[in-house]
């Protein structure tokens, strides 16, 4: 995820790029630069490092003009660095392009323009947006019909704004990322949301995926791709400024909550195809895990908690598969040369799983990295990395990352079971890839629909909280009392379904709170356990997509219907609810409880 920003008439673009991109910092803080229109020169400023960085770096040299563009980055493609850094230029320099999304067919894109003589300076995707603008520039098209000939090369998702030297003029495009425009008397702004701009207009347009927007001598068009004029409504917006790096929501958590869907879109983008039906993972071609014999997760908290979703999944599949908490990891590995050492963590940095890679390392295992954060000390330090791409994650209580480690580990499981000698191959592949295909919009469907604030009312003050689940429900029952505990300051403790008769009970009293979780194929065990504990006073929360098993509880928090093996990422997000809108309720500092930190760097 990242974030853009342009404006056309503003007085000082150069201060209204820097306030945008200010307020879209939560979309992306690794590296941010701009570009201006001054004079007949096009001047590009840009570095690694916070959106401060580049103003006390530049600040004696940043240039005026009326018109800009401006990005703040979440590496995708290619660590922080200076080169990666957005805007991107062509080789003359005359034409610079920000953007946020994936172009997935960028490697063929850049063969094509190195054969042709075109020099590349980044690793990023974005960079073969400006050669291709520039080469159909050179082929004699105007700049109009050079920027749309090249939006239509590109596959993947994109909010594209570029500008050509000595032109007043600003294009942009999109499909499947995020862009608004906003308009006051005649200047208008480009940006991937609202509070970008939002001290200066209210007034906004939605665009729409195949929108193109060129904005020139205070007048703006919206076009499809083959220039054909398009008319959009214009909203005004009834958002606070002041909140603007939550986008009008009163905490982060709930804004990560929310952005789910698009999240877990980009976690499965390009990784999944159901027809094949196949998983391809950027940087693991077939066969790369067939020496594998064994796999070792370690991480922590609610890394652990995905870890141990990735185990079970193996487990099944008949793989042999260990999840050590990063802190009690002995670094005992008896067979290093079959194993495969994998630390699961959001941060990249967390000093507990560090020194378990490190351990597994010194060891001579394989280590693969599964984390959200490029050019983190993880990252580096593992053999490999294949990142969850959930974008910046700012509350402390991991939600969305969680999310999309789950999903990651789904991937990679199925590429192992594959390829694991004695693993068994999933019969239902083509329907499990269907399954997750549609569960981005399967938890927009949760989010739309969800009871959890209601029930939160409900069972307020009731002293202690219980999360069970079996199978691949208990991780997630594990998680939900996590989150519980950690935001609300409330005694919350998650246990498998069948342990709780084994000592867990004693703690029920009339009154208790159950969330039960049920996945549709190991139902029988929760139901009992859950009846049991019913029978002594608790009140049972069934987290279930089927009436019928949920016919028995005192209450129920709704799902879609899904593959079993992924009822968990959707059950998740009704308990990351309950507990948000607890916290709420008890009026916690949500978004930083007590004692706690985002990234956990002593051990
Ligand atoms: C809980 C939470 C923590 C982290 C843990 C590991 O909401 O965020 O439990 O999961 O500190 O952090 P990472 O994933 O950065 O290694």
């Amino acid at each position: 995820m990242c974030g853009i920003i342009a404006c056309v008439g503003s007085s000082n673009a150069v201060d209204t790029v820097l306030t945008g991109l200010k307020n879209l910092e939560y979309r992306g803080y690794d590296s941010a630069g701009l570009a201006i229109q001054n004079g007949s020169n096009l001047v590009v400023r840009k570095r690694a490092g916070k959106i401060s960085d580049l103003t006390d770096g530049f600040a004696q040299e940043l240039p005026q003009g009326v018109l800009g563009i401006g990005h703040t980055r979440w590496s995708t493609h290619g660590p922080p660095t200076d080169e990666n850094a957005h805007p991107h230029t062509s080789a003359s320099g005359t034409v610079a392009v920000v953007h946020n999304g994936v172009i997935s067919n960028y490697e063929a894109l850049r063969t094509e323009l190195e054969g042709l003589g075109y020099a590349f300076e980044s690793d990023t995707d974005t960079e073969v947006v400006p050669h291709l603008i520039e080469h159909y520039l050179e082929d004699g098209l105007d700049s109009d019909a050079a920027f749309r000939e090249a939006i239509d090369r590109l596959e993947g998702s994109y909010a594209i704004a570029a500008m050509v030297e000595g032109e007043e003029t600003v294009r942009a495009a999109r499909q499947g990322s995020p862009l608004v425009v906003g308009i006051h008397d005649d200047a208008y702004y480009l940006a991937s949301d609202v509070p970008a701009f939002l001290e200066y207009t209210d007034e906004v347009i939605y665009l729409e995926d195949g929108d193109v927007v060129t904005v020139e001598d205070g007048s703006l068009s919206i076009t499809d791709l083959a220039g054909e004029p398009i008319s959009r409504e214009t909203d005004v917006v009834d958002w606070d400024p002041e909140e603007t790096g939550k986008g009008g929501y009163d905490h982060y958590m709930l804004k990560e909550i929310e952005s789910q869907p698009e999240s877990l879109s980009n976690t499965i983008r390009g990784r999944i195809d159901p027809d094949e039906p196949a998983v391809h993972l950027e940087d693991f071609p077939r066969g790369c895990f067939e020496d594998v014999t064994e796999v070792h997760f370690v991480a922590c908290g609610t890394s652990y908690h995905a870890a141990l979703y990735g185990a079970r999944l193996l487990e099944e599949a008949n793989v042999s598969v260990r999840a050590s908490r990063a802190s009690e990891f002995s670094g005992r590995i008896p067979n290093p040369d079959g194993t495969l050492v994998v630390p699961v963590t959001q941060s990249g940095e967390t000093a507990d799983t560090l020194g378990a890679l490190r351990a597994a390392r010194e060891a001579g295992a394989r280590t693969l990295a599964v984390t959200n954060v490029i050019g983190s000390t993880i990252a580096r330090e593992a053999d490999e990395v294949l990142y969850i791409r959930a974008g910046p994650e700012i509350g402390v209580a991991a939600t969305k990352t969680f999310s999309s480690q789950v999903v990651t580990l789904v991937l990679l499981a199925e590429r192992l079971r594959e390829e694991v000698e004695g693993a068994i191959a999933r019969e239902d592949r083509r329907e499990f890839l269907e399954a997750l295909s549609v569960l981005p919009d399967q938890i927009e469907e949760v989010i739309r629909t969800s009871r959890a604030e209601a029930l939160s009312e409900k069972y307020d003050d009731r002293g202690a909280y219980f999360f069970i689940g079996h199978a691949l429900q208990h991780p997630v029952a594990l998680e939900g009392a996590l989150k519980f505990k950690e935001i609300t300051y409330e005694h919350a403790e998650g246990f498998a379904s069948g342990e709780l008769k084994h000592g867990p009970l004693a703690l029920v009293t009339p009154g208790t709170p159950i969330f039960a979780l049920f996945d549709g194929k190991h139902d029988e065990k929760t139901h009992t356990n859950a009846k049991e504990a019913q029978a002594r006073g608790a009140e049972i929360v069934a987290v279930t997509s089927s009436e019928r098993t949920a016919s028995f509880a005192d209450d129920v928090l709704a799902i879609p219907d899904t593959h079993p093996d992924l009822v968990g990422l959707l059950a998740n997000v009704q308990l990351q609810f309950v507990s948000y809108y607890t916290a709420r309720l008890l009026g916690r500092p949500i978004d930083k409880p007590r004692n706690l930190a985002k990234s956990v760097t002593v051990e």
